[in-house]
C-alpha cells in the first residue's frame, strides 16, 4: 500500500515555529488533517519525511505501545536532517540524543529512572509542599499588584512562578533562578528571535546545535556542583534523591545524573507558564468568565483542565516504529518516524464539542496536553497544583481585568505559549 502524502503547505506548516506563533491559520491545516489525512506523511525539503499523527485516537494507540513506538532511535522533538546528523556525530554512540533523560529512554531503563522520583509527584506526597507553593503564589500575586495597573502577564508573572516552584521543589536556590529561566528558554524557545541567546533568528542547524552544546554544558556545569553539596549533605529536596540515587546497584552516570536534573528543571516551567498565561488570557477576554471564577467558592478544576487543553503547551513530541505496525489504517514501517501533534489531538472533533470554544464546564474534558502512556508527563498533578494555587491566590484579589494589547505566542515548534499578554488590571 502506497503512504498517504501531506500537502506541500500542511507539512511545512507542522515544521514552522513562525506557524505555531500565528496559531489560527496552523489551526485550519489542522482540522483538513484530521478530516481527509490524520496519518500522513509530511514531506519537506529539510527535514527526513514523517508521519504526521493528528487524530486523539492515533496518538493514544501510539503512546500506549511503547515497545512499538520508541522514545530512543530517533530524536524525541522534531530536528531537521542536517541538525540530527550534527547531533549524532556529537553523541556518544551516535545515538543522537544531546541530553539522555526520562524523554530519551525506553524500557528497561525508563522505568528505573522514572521510578526514582515518581513517588515525589504523586498528589499525596505534593501535600507536603502545598504550603510552600501557596507562599510563592502570594509573593507572586504582590507582585504583580506592586507593578501598578497593568503588567505582560506572561513576562512578569507566568515566567517566574512556576519557575520559582520547580527550583524551590529541586533545591536550587533563588538568585540562581534566572540563570535557570535564561538556559530552558534557550533550549526550548531557541528559534525564537526574541527568546535565543543572540537574540537574533537562529534557523541553520550549525546555530542550533552549537547554541545547545552551550547550554547543555551550563547546565551540566551547574549540576555537577548541587550533586557534589547533596552528597556531602543531603536535604529534603529532590536534587538530593537524584543525587544520591542507584541504578542497577551503583551511581547515576554522568550523562544521566544531568539529564535527569535538566528534564525536571526545565519541564517544570515553561509549560505551566505557557498554561497559566493561557488561562489569564481567557479570564481577561470575558468579564462573566473572571467573576465566576473569582469567587473563592468557585471548583477550579475545570478552568484548569480546560486552559491545560486550550493552550496545550507541549506542541508534539517524536516516536520512532520498532517494527512494522497497522494503525489507523495505515502501515507504519519499521524505523518509520511519527510527529504526535498535540495542539491537533486538542482540537479533534471526534473527542470535543466545540474544539474551538472555551469552555471550562466540558464534562469528561479528555485532553492529552501530558501525554499518555509510558511517558505521561511526571509533573501533571504538580502543573495543576500550581495552576489552581495561583488561581485561588490572585483572582479574589483583582477587582477587574482586562487585556491591554496584543497577546503573542513564542515561535517554536516544541514548548510554546504565549510569551506577551499585556493586561490591565484593578486590584480589589
Ligand atoms: C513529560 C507536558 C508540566 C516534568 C511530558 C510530556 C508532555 C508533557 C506532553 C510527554 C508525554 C508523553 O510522551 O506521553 C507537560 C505540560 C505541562 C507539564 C503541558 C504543564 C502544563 C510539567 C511539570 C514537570 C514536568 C510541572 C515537573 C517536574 C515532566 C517529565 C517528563 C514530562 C520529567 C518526562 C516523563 C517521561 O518521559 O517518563 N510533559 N508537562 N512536566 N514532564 Fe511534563
Amino acid at each position: 500500500m502506497t503512504k498517504p502524502i501531506l500537502p506541500g503547505e500542511v507539512a511545512a506548516a507542522v515544521i514552522d515555529p513562525t506557524a505555531y506563533a500565528a496559531w489560527e491559520p496552523l489551526q485550519e491545516q489542522l482540522v483538513w488533517a484530521r478530516a481527509n489525512a490524520p496519518l500522513a506523511v509530511a514531506e519537506n525539503p529539510t527535514h527526513d519525511p514523517f508521519w504526521l499523527v493528528t487524530r486523539h485516537a492515533d496518538i493514544m494507540a501510539i503512546s500506549r505501545d511503547p515497545q512499538r513506538f520508541a522514545n530512543g532511535i530517533r530524536p524525541t522533538v522534531l530536528t531537521d536532517r542536517d541538525g540530527e546528523a550534527l547531533a549524532r556525530a556529537a553523541t556518544p554512540g551516535g545515538d543522537g540524543h544531546l541530553i539522555r533523560s526520562l524523554v530519551q529512554m525506553d524500557a528497561p531503563d525508563h522505568m528505573k529512572y522514572r521510578l526514582l522520583t515518581q513517588g515525589w509527584f504523586m498528589p499525596k506526597n505534593l501535600r507536603i509542599v502545598e504550603d510552600r507553593i501557596r507562599e510563592i503564589a502570594r509573593e507572586t500575586v504582590d507582585h504583580m499588584l506592586s507593578l501598578g495597573d497593568t503588567c505582560d502577564f506572561a513576562r512578569d508573572v507566568a515566567a517566574h512562578y512556576p519557575l520559582r516552584v520547580i527550583m524551590d521543589i529541586l533545591g536550587v536556590p533563588a538568585e540562581d533562578e534566572p540563570r535557570m529561566l535564561m538556559l530552558t528558554q534557550q533550549l526550548f524557545g531557541s528559534t525564537d528571535p526574541e527568546l535565543n541567546r543572540g537574540r537574533e533568528a537562529v534557523r541553520s542547524a550549525e546555530q542550533v546545535i552549537a547554541m545547545l552544546h552551550y547550554v547543555i554544558a551550563d547546565f551540566e556545569n551547574y549540576f555537577r556542583e548541587l550533586t557534589a553539596d547533596r552528597r556531602a549533605s543531603p536535604r529534603a529536596d529532590i536534587a538530593t534523591v537524584i543525587a544520591n540515587a542507584t541504578i542497577d546497584g551503583g551511581q547515576i552516570p554522568d550523562r544521566e545524573l544531568a539529564g535527569y536534573y535538566m528534564i525536571v528543571a526545565t519541564a517544570g516551567h515553561d509549560t505551566t507558564s505557557a498554561s497559566t498565561a493561557g488561562a489569564m488570557m481567557e479570564l481577561a477576554k470575558d468579564p462573566a468568565l473572571f467573576a465566576r471564577f473569582r469567587d473563592a467558592a468557585s471548583d477550579k478544576a475545570g478552568l484548569i483542565e480546560e486552559a491545560i487543553r486550550w493552550s496545550t503547551p507541549v506542541q508534539h513530541f517524536m516516536r520512532s516504529a520498532k517494527e512494522d505496525v497497522e494503525i489507523g489504517g495505515q502501515t507504519i514501517r519499521e524505523g518509520d518516524w511519527l510527529m504526535l501533534n498535540y495542539v491537533s489531538a486538542n482540537r479533534d472533533e471526534a473527542v470535543f464539542a466545540d474544539p474551538f470554544t472555551f469552555d471550562p464546564d466540558r464534562e469528561k474534558n479528555q485532553q492529552i496536553a501530558f501525554g499518555f502512556g509510558a511517558h505521561v508527563c511526571l509533573g501533571q498533578h504538580l502543573a495543576r497544583m500550581e495552576m489552581q494555587i495561583l488561581m485561588e491566590e490572585l483572582l479574589p484579589r483583582l477587582k477587574s481585568v482586562e487585556l491591554a494589547g496584543e497577546p503573542a505566542r513564542v515561535e517554536s515548534v516544541f514548548v510554546g505559549g504565549l510569551k506577551r499578554l499585556p493586561l490591565r488590571f484593578e486590584a480589589a
